[in-house]
């Protein structure tokens, strides 16, 4: 594989829908890359940030008829990145005035974009039955692999969550399965006492299942006494060490009492006990090699990083 190829070829989470102003672009930022992307009913488009003719991002610039214009000259660009007219002259446009667009989708009131010039399906997270919460963005002054990795470890509940998905006087974890597979990596049978899961203040023993579904997407699914707790993790390296998390929380409960709200502050409060730690590790990228040392309990964690270096992930990796 060509370098890149794997990090390329993935969605990555960039907005909330609902928070998205019509006809408003803004600049994002995906592996290092600066975006474009604005919404126009319910369409939502993206590209390469900078104009062919000076470079200016076209994210300072407007949109006016389902063209975005490039605040330094004007010249206008349709929605397939063609320029239809620069103001300075009257002949046509030549047909290298074009921005490169990217593909996008919406995905749970997500925006994703692709930087992959092939079609992709996807975004590769399967859908639950109940209901959705949307949480984050989660920014993390860390890479995305050392972010995925924290979501997969499943023996910092009883320190780094204390008194929430863990106790301090129940830190063992006992064996687990981890199988990888062509689409990724399932890990079930995960057994934790937790003393207030999600927020609802009932403890319990609950059992959780983890997939590892790219290289900076994962999803949990925690079955508890009451019924069903999904996370999908969309972590989105906007570059090697900066990362913006969105995650998608499932519920399918027998009692669904818990507001949006409440789940969604549960989350923002784990996010950041995560960030304290995540962002202070060195180093920075996450090891593929053996200078960090492995227990049993991470053998979860073991297996990504077997996965990063099988598919050749460089992007947050060292
Ligand atoms: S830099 Fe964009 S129109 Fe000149
Ligand atoms: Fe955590």
């Amino acid at each position: 594989m060509a370098e890149m190829d794997m990090e390329i070829a993935q969605w990555y989470a960039v907005a909330d829908m609902r928070s998205l102003a019509d006809n408003t672009p803004i600049a994002i930022k995906i592996l290092d890359q600066a975006i474009f992307l604005w919404k126009s009913h319910h369409q939502l488009y993206a590209g390469y940030d900078s104009c062919p003719h000076r470079g200016t991002p076209l994210s300072l610039g407007s949109i006016h008829q389902d063209h975005i214009i490039c605040p330094y000259h004007g010249w206008r660009f349709d929605t397939s990145g063609q320029c239809t007219n620069i103001p300075a002259q009257h002949r046509s446009p030549p047909p290298r005035a074009r921005l490169t667009m990217l593909q996008t989708q919406i995905f749970h009131d997500l925006a994703f974009v692709t930087l992959s010039p092939k079609i992709l399906k996807g975004p590769d997270c399967p859908l639950f039955p109940g209901r959705t919460v949307l949480c984050g963005p989660y920014d993390f002054s860390a890479s995305a692999p050392r972010v995925v990795e924290n979501f997969l470890d499943v023996a910092h509940f009883s320190f780094v969550h204390q008194g929430l998905l863990g106790s301090i006087d129940r830190p063992e974890i006992v064996d687990y399965l981890v199988k990888e597979y062509a689409w990724g990596i399932e890990a079930s049978e995960v057994r934790v006492f937790q003393p207030n899961p999600e927020g609802s203040s009932q403890p319990a023993e609950v059992s959780y299942t983890y997939r590892v579904l790219g290289p900076y997407t994962a999803q949990l699914i925690k079955k508890t006494p009451s019924g069903y707790f999904g996370l999908d993790l969309f972590a989105t390296p906007r570059d090697t060490t900066h990362t913006q998390a969105w995650m998608v929380i499932h519920l399918a409960y027998h009692d669904n009492a818990l507001s949006d709200e409440t789940l969604q502050q549960f989350q923002d409060v784990l996010a950041e006990q995560d960030r304290r730690i995540v962002e202070s590790q060195i180093p920075k990228l996450l090891p593929l090699d053996d200078r960090e040392l492995h227990i049993r309990a991470d053998r979860l964690s073991v297996s990504y990083r077997r996965w990063l270096k099988t598919h050749q992930v460089r992007f947050g990796t060292c």
